[in-house]
């Protein structure tokens, strides 16, 4: 099997976020210009770069009431996120926070989601979740794309990290501890709940 994405998918449904993965899942929160809190999953995702620490997420697609997902157009208006792990725990909320809210609606209260003030940036942290990174923005990267802003990235620095003390043994993390989700294709998630070791290899003359 061979295709090429500009003439369309062989598959009733689109197979690239399936061939991807896992990927790790960015939940976002923001803050509006009028200072309500929006949060939001992206698992278009990453870690980019070591020093200074810096990571991505890209918005595909629009508001369900037209524009710029909320998520991005929170960041563009005051440059900061907050980058929250995803976890089992919270897998519920994970999900329902994808939910097309009306722009204006705090996903912290509907969901019942408590938060935690933020060290350095404005928009709040998710109280139950692990980890969280506060951002500000570096860049925002107009993707190739066929409608005007269809493909949105924003990079950010990362300038203050929140670890739970719970999930800090002997000073290194215990990620496994945390049950972090990823995402896979379709409604498909995985969970990290094993892990190996392996060292680089170094080269010898
Ligand atoms: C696990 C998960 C991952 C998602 N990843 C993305 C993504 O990478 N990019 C995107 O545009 N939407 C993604 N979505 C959909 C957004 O979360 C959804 O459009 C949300 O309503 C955006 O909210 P906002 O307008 O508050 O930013 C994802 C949804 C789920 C459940």
């Amino acid at each position: 099997m061979f295709y090429e994405p500009k003439k369309g998918y062989p598959f009733d449904e689109n197979p690239f976020a399936a061939l991807v993965f896992p990927r790790p899942i960015g939940w976002i929160s923001t803050l509006s210009k009028s200072g309500i809190a929006n949060l939001a999953p992206y698992s278009f995702f990453n870690a980019i770069a070591y020093e200074p620490p810096q990571v991505m997420f890209s918005a595909t697609g629009f508001h369900s009431q037209g524009g710029l997902k909320d998520s991005i157009a929170n960041v563009l208006s005051n440059n900061e996120f907050v980058v929250n792990l995803a976890t089992k725990k919270l897998k519920t909320q994970v999900n329902q926070t994808s939910i097309d809210a009306p722009h204006g609606i705090d996903e912290f209260n509907v969901f019942n989601l408590k938060k935690r003030k933020s060290r350095i940036v404005e928009p709040p942290s998710i109280a139950e979740s692990p980890v969280s990174l506060e951002c500000r923005l570096f860049k925002k990267i107009d993707l190739k794309t066929k409608v005007k802003n269809q493909n949105i990235m924003i990079i950010g620095e990362v300038v203050g990290i929140y670890i739970d003390d719970k999930f800090i043994k002997k000073g290194r993390i215990d990620s496994l501890a945390m049950r972090a989700i990823s995402r896979m294709g379709y409604a498909e998630y995985s969970e990290t709940y094993t892990k190996f070791l392996m060292e680089r290899p170094k080269w010898k003359n």
